[in-house]
């Protein structure tokens, strides 16, 4: 039987998991085994209670990710294209836990619309971001028109995908869609530091805490203050709850056990 090739690595770290893309050789493009690995090693990690905080690399300084499989895509059809690679992309965009990327070198078309699925993303000063689909004839399939648009506002978003050119990770930080620039080699490092700070709080709050900002877009306002509430409320059947107050009141550091 052929070996299964393995474009996926997952180490673990107390409750911080860090899933890396290991195609270096190909700036870790994004082909459909990729992403369907991806998705399944991720909704894994997301059934895993000993997980609290997941962080999405890519293997090498070149890339995060250059895109989606240019090479893969360029014979496909417009079935083939409706069908093949869109289904573990919304597995990706499912994952409950908090998702950190720490993105070195390029983050271009899927690769960006990749870093914009996790929720805090880290970057290095050397970092450049772009939607350069339309270079190829096409346009961003995985996301990028809608959660740019819906971070940046319509310019921006218009200008990135309609040039198709490449952004500082700097110039994404003003922008609002990079969290922290950070010095070259070190977006891995301080991606860990901060999803081993969050792996600290209380799990249950943390994913309930993603629902309702992912549900902020979804939503009118009535509606998301509403589902907010009500999810505030349940973290009062908890243990969690009670461990956190009484930490405080008690002077002491809380050890939340995600029950
Ligand atoms: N799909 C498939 N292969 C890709 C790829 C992609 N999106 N991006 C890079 N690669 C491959 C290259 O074909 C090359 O493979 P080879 O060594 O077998 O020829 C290898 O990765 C290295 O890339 P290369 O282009 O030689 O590096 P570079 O430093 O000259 O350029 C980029 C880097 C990122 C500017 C360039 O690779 C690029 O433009 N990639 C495509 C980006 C893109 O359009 N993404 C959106 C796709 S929808």
């Amino acid at each position: 039987m052929a070996e299964e090739t393995t474009y996926i690595l997952v180490e673990r770290a107390d409750a911080v998991a860090t899933v890396t893309i290991n195609r270096p050789d190909k700036l870790n493009a994004l082909n459909w085994a990729l992403i369907n690995e991806l998705a399944g090693k991720l909704e894994a990690l997301d059934r895993d209670d000993a997980i609290h905080c997941i962080v999405l690399t890519g293997a090498g300084d070149r890339a995060f990710a250059a895109g989606a499989d240019i090479a893969e895509m360029s014979g496909a059809s417009a079935a083939q294209m409706a069908l093949g690679p869109f289904e573990g992309w919304d597995h990706i965009r499912r994952v409950r836990k908090p998702i950190i990327a720490a993105v070195e070198g390029y983050a271009l078309g899927g690769g960006n619309e990749l870093a914009m699925h996790a929720d805090i993303i880290i970057a290095s000063e050397k970092a450049r971001f772009g939607q350069p689909e339309i270079l190829l004839g096409i346009m961003a399939g995985a996301g990028g028109t809608q959660r740019l648009s819906r971070t940046l506002g319509k310019f921006r978003a218009m200008e990135i995908l309609l040039t198709g050119d490449q952004f500082t990770a700097q110039q994404m930080e003003d922008w609002g869609v990079v969290n922290h620039v950070v010095p070259a080699g070190q977006a891995l490092a301080e991606a860990q530091k901060l999803a081993a700070k969050i792996a600290t709080r209380a799990p249950i709050a943390a994913l309930l805490t993603k629902e309702a900002v992912l549900a902020a877009f979804e939503t009118p306002l009535e509606a998301g203050l509403l589902h907010e509430k009500r999810l505030f409320a349940m973290l009062f059947s908890t243990d969690d709850q009670k461990e956190g107050m009484a930490a405080f009141i008690e002077k002491r550091q809380a050890h939340f056990t995600g029950k």
